[in-house]
């Protein structure tokens, strides 16, 4: 294929390379002379492990070449990766101006090619970027209709600096986030050599992922390095500890625990939070990001609890009442705050949860639910069919067994707030949370 690469930097110069290593012709477009020039020379321009030789094979054979010209490029190319730098301004939010200064030199030229070229933006951007300003500019100055007469793809890049050719030839997957299908076809043929599972979402999407990673990723550094201070005022090994840690493949280093849905609770994980918050404090070791994770879980509660109320309908049946299925646990349930928020409030609340039987509750669980829920035996009911027959809100906190028949009785009028991504059916009137 014929594709131009705009901005000969990091992310650019290495999939220029590649990609013309893997037999498509490339034309690598930069503002700046110096580095066109070393590129001609088949030289890298940055740092980079095996760049150079590469760089140096593919100028000789012909398949990779540079120039300043945007016009010269999108004349001669049938897509463009555009992989200029997205820096932040100095109040933190994302600064598009190489982005945008781009996209008007790639429209100008957009106005007068006859054939259907495909816009791809490299760079990562922030989700609405490319609806709000791209398309419109693309299309401004172009004169042409995104969609029709050109396409328009955002397909994030997650190479790391110091093992990018490795990644940009070994990655995760391709992401594609397509503007429309024929978009998404025509890039996707660029990558096929490239033997990876390929997701194709929308262009919003591909950006948010991009920012889940990259968040994910200082998230986790951020979070080995606490418990190293805290281990490390402990006299404990934390090298070991993490070591032993990341063993674990079930829940520590999986999918576990990263499906948006509700609040976390239950007998464990906030008491354990809590105190190892409280251990560090104790030894004056700074844990900002361990002490963060309780309040933003509350916030989450929060929300829930927000969007019954901005509803301001006063007959609320909950689904769900212990922490999570399987289990009778009602200490520390979100679903409990949630409950008690709402009858504070003055709302009526009904609550079917088959796994929590009054009469089989005990010890901590029992003094628990009757400190936080004083009149629980009135609000609890068997009765989940005549509960929903007066709901006018219904709240799904957890999956119960027999949910699909459950959500067979929901009514078009009422308004259900699925906590849990668990109705495969909801009235129209109907929200999740995330
Ligand atoms: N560096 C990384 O490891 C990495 C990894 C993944 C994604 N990204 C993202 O990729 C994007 C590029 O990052 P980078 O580190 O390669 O940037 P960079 O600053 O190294 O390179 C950007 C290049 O764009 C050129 N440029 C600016 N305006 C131009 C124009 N109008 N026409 C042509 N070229 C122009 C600049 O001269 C420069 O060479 C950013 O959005 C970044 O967040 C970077």
């Amino acid at each position: 294929m014929r594709i131009s690469v705009f901005g000969m930097g990091y992310v650019g110069c290495v999939s220029a390379a590649c990609f013309a290593d893997m037999h498509h012709e490339i034309i690598g477009v930069d503002v700046n002379l110096q580095k066109l020039d070393l590129i001609k020379k088949g030289q890298s321009p940055i740092i980079e492990p095996g760049l150079d030789e590469l760089l140096a094979q593919v100028i000789k054979t012909g398949a990779l070449q540079v120039t300043d010209s945007a016009e010269y490029a999108i004349k001669n190319s049938d897509i463009s990766m555009v992989c200029v730098g997205t820096p932040s301004k100095q109040n933190g939010s994302l600064d598009t101006h190489f982005l945008l200064r781009v996209m008007e030199q790639i429209g100008a030229t957009l106005k007068s090619i006859e054939h259907y070229h495909v816009v791809t933006i490299r760079s990562t951007l922030l989700p609405g970027v490319a609806k709000e300003y791209i398309i419109p500019l693309l299309e401004q100055t172009s004169g042409k209709t995104a969609g029709e007469d050109f396409g328009v793809c955002v397909n994030p890049e997650f190479l790391r600096e110091s093992s990018a050719i490795d990644d940009f030839q070994n990655p995760p997957f391709t992401l594609i986030g397509q503007f429309d299908q024929r978009s998404g076809d025509r890039l996707a043929e660029a990558y096929a050599p490239i033997d990876r599972p390929v997701f194709r979402t929308e262009p919003d999407a591909a950006s948010m992922v991009k920012y889940a990673s990259n968040n994910f990723h200082a998230l986790k550094v951020a979070f080995a390095n606490e418990i190293g201070a805290v281990c490390n005022q402990l006299d404990i090994d934390s090298q070991q500890v993490m070591r032993v840690f990341c063993e674990d493949r079930s829940l520590n280093i999986s999918k576990t625990y990263l499906r948006p849905g509700f609040a976390f609770g239950g007998s464990c994980l906030p008491k354990d939070v809590r105190a190892l918050s409280y251990a560090a404090k104790h030894r004056d070791v700074h844990t900002p990001l361990l002490d963060s994770i309780l309040p933003s879980n509350e916030n989450h509660i929060e929300r829930a609890v927000r969007k019954v109320l901005e509803r301001g309908n006063r007959h609320v049946v909950m689904l769900g009442l212990s922490f999570k299925p399987g289990t009778d646990d009602l200490r520390e349930s979100p679903l409990v705050t949630v409950a008690e928020t709402l009858i504070g409030k003055g709302y009526k609340l009904k609550i079917y949860d088959e796994e929590v039987i009054l009469s089989n509750i005990f010890g901590k669980n029992k003094e628990y639910i009757e400190r936080s829920l004083p009149h629980i035996s009135e609000l609890l009911t068997s009765d989940v069919e005549g509960a929903l027959k007066d709901a006018e809100t219904i709240i799904i906190g957890k999956r119960l067994k027999n949910m699909d028949e459950i959500c067979g009785m929901f009514e078009e009028h009422q308004f259900v707030l699925d906590l849990e991504y668990i109705a495969d059916w909801a009235p129209a009137e109907s929200e999740k949370i995330v």
